[in-house]
């Protein structure tokens, strides 16, 4: 076990050693090396893993761009984890209004999947590598997780609201986040990537009014 205070020192280590000037190539082996995680591998280049760079013509700083990336895989993890959630929901809910709430979630699932599509290529139009693995899912996600088996439509409609409520905070702290970086791009990704979330938020929470 490493404690965070290691972890924290090795990252600072690994920052100091990627210069603007170190040669791709060599961190692109670094990555190579300590992708199996093998006996000989130090920590440090597992850290570097995270920072594992390629080579681009793209102008913005390497520092915005590895802000950038470490930002982009966030939000992806959670984008990830968020449609496996409401497609989990679109198919275990049931009751009243059932039609229209199986295929509103669907919908939002197709929306989400596309948030996630282009959150992972702007992560690598940076430079980086777009970390959409399910074992990194599960340990970068920021969203809390759905119940398994909810007891009725209402419950699926409420947990997929604050869901969906959670992403939209992350998604729209991350446009101010990517907007005092330098990244104007990043942060229109964000900007549009909020919208959807909001729009997707208020038909969910639509569900939830009591008929009068
Ligand atoms: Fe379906």
């Amino acid at each position: 076990m490493i404690s965070r205070g290691y972890r924290r020192t090795t990252r600072a280590t690994a920052n100091a050693k990627i210069r603007d000037n170190e040669s791709p190539r060599r961190r692109l082996r670094s990555f190579l090396l300590c992708a199996p995680h093998s006996k000989d591998v130090s920590h440090t280049r597992c850290v570097q893993k995270e920072l594992t760079m390629h080579r681009t013509k793209n102008d913005l700083p390497e520092s915005t761009r590895v802000a950038m990336i470490k930002l982009l895989n966030d939000r992806l993890a959670d984008a990830i984890d968020l449609f496996n959630q409401v497609k989990h929901a679109h198919w275990n809910v049931k009751g009243p209004n059932f039609i229209a709430i199986h295929e509103l979630f669907d919908q939002v699932a197709e929306h989400v999947e596309e948030a996630s599509d282009d959150l992972a290529e702007r992560a690598v139009q940076l430079g980086g590598v777009a970390d959409g693995l399910t074992a990194s899912i599960a340990k970068r996600t920021s969203i809390k997780s759905i119940g398994l088996d909810l007891p009725d439509g209402r419950s699926y409609v409420d947990a997929v609201s604050t869901s969906l409520a959670e992403y939209g905070a992350k998604v729209r702290q991350a446009i101010d986040t990517a907007d005092k970086a330098g990244d104007k791009g990043t942060a229109d990704l964000f900007t549009e990537l909020s919208r959807s979330a909001d729009k997707d938020l208020w038909f969910v929470e639509a569900h939830l009014y009591s008929e009068r």
